[in-house]
């Protein structure tokens, strides 16, 4: 069964969207802000301050990119670490500290990245997100900031712990679809990355383009710039590549001339390891999510009144949307959901231990 590029994030947007297709083109873009009419939070292009200009942020990436190659050659250490990026707060942290707290504190490490200019979010002492939040910085969508922030999870991450071994990016919305148990043997026995790259299509030319003409060559070429969804779980041996990496980055970290296919989130990750090892990844997100009835590049959110076992059974039984490569080849359901409405807690909780964490 060939993939079906449609299923796929691109053009799930493409098709949400009859606007996308006009690219606009603004000569001098310094100095005004990127707005999005459908989202108050802008950000001054010229306010997103790149690693380059901050000591201690280049210090951390340069680090991390030396850090520990391989995590303990035993495999009972290897850590799986879960990175939260979110503006605010954790909105379902306690369905996150149940799961947590039938894991090994051995098995799992914790980063949180929330934007200081939003949230004073302290999590109270007793709780797993107590003392995990990493330096942070403002974040806004329609800038190279969440990918930043994604890169400065990656980093603090592994010069934090040598056996954390799977880099997980999850977001506030995201709920996880099993058990730590079963989570765990998904990911740390796997030697591949699991990241969407998506068939390209006209709009990935739009999205290419969308810092200027030839803005992004010669460093990335059209043909190995990729698209895929935000989340991703990433290995030991790709996290340092990401974070070792300034070439690319130089490229993606540029101010976008429209905000129209300004998704630097969704393309640096896969367009980086589509160039640097495309056969060391599963081309696929273990987060699932649904595109049918979404807007303005969101996808569904799931309220309160949906949430029940049959939910989650079904999105458990879909199937991953795997390349062509991987197709037929892998196995690996997914892991993790989104997006669910903050109000959806009290009905998560109320079938967590039934159906959440329940392994079939
Ligand atoms: C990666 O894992 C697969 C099975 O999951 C195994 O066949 C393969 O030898 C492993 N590769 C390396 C480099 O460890
Ligand atoms: C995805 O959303 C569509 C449209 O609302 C809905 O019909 C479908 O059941 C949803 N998928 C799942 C798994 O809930």
């Amino acid at each position: 069964m060939l993939s079906n590029p449609l299923t796929c994030l691109l053009c799930a947007v493409l098709l949400c969207s009859p606007l996308v297709i006009i690219f606009t083109t603004t000569k001098n873009i310094n100095n005004h802000p990127i707005h999005n009419p459908h989202n108050t939070h802008t950000l001054q292009v010229t306010e997103y301050k790149d690693d380059e200009t901050d000591e201690i942020e280049k210090e951390l990436l340069q680090i991390a990119s030396r850090a520990k190659q391989n995590p303990s050659s035993n495999n009972n250490h290897k850590k799986l670490a879960f990175m939260f990026l979110t503006t605010s707060t954790l909105p379902f942290a306690p369905l996150w500290e149940s799961f947590f707290n039938k894991a090994p504190k051995t098995h799992y490490t914790i980063y949180v990245h929330v934007d200081p200019t939003i949230s004073t979010w302290t999590p109270h002492h007793s709780s797993v997100f107590h003392g995990r939040l990493i330096p942070s910085k403002r974040t806004a969508r329609y800038s190279p900031a969440l990918t930043a922030a994604a890169r400065r999870l990656l980093a603090s991450a592994l010069v934090d712990d040598g056996d954390n071994y799977m880099f997980i990016l999850l977001s506030g919305s995201c709920i996880p679809l099993h058990s730590f148990h079963f989570t765990y043997n998904v990911l740390a026995n796997s030697n591949k990355s699991f990241i969407e790259m998506c068939p390209q299509v006209l709009l990935s030319f739009y999205r290419w383009t969308v810092r200027g003409a030839h803005a992004m060559l010669p460093e990335v070429r059209y043909e190995d710039f990729r698209v895929g969804s935000q989340f991703w779980s990433l290995t030991r041996k790709h996290t340092m590549m990401v974070v070792g990496d300034t070439r690319v980055w130089s490229k993606f970290k540029l101010p976008c001339l429209s905000s129209w296919n300004c998704f630097t989130e969704e393309s640096y990750f896969p367009t980086l390891l589509n160039m640097l090892d495309r056969e060391g990844c599963v081309h696929a997100t273990l987060t699932n999510v649904n595109w049918t009835g979404g807007a303005d590049g969101h996808p569904r959110m799931y309220d309160k009144d949906e949430v029940g076992p049959k939910l989650i059974w079904a999105l458990r039984r879909e199937r991953p949307n795997y390349g062509d490569d991987d197709d037929g080849k892998r196995h690996d359901p997914f892991l993790f959901a989104r997006k669910f409405s903050p109000n959806s807690l009290h009905a998560l909780m109320a079938i967590a231990d039934s159906v959440i964490f329940k392994d079939e």
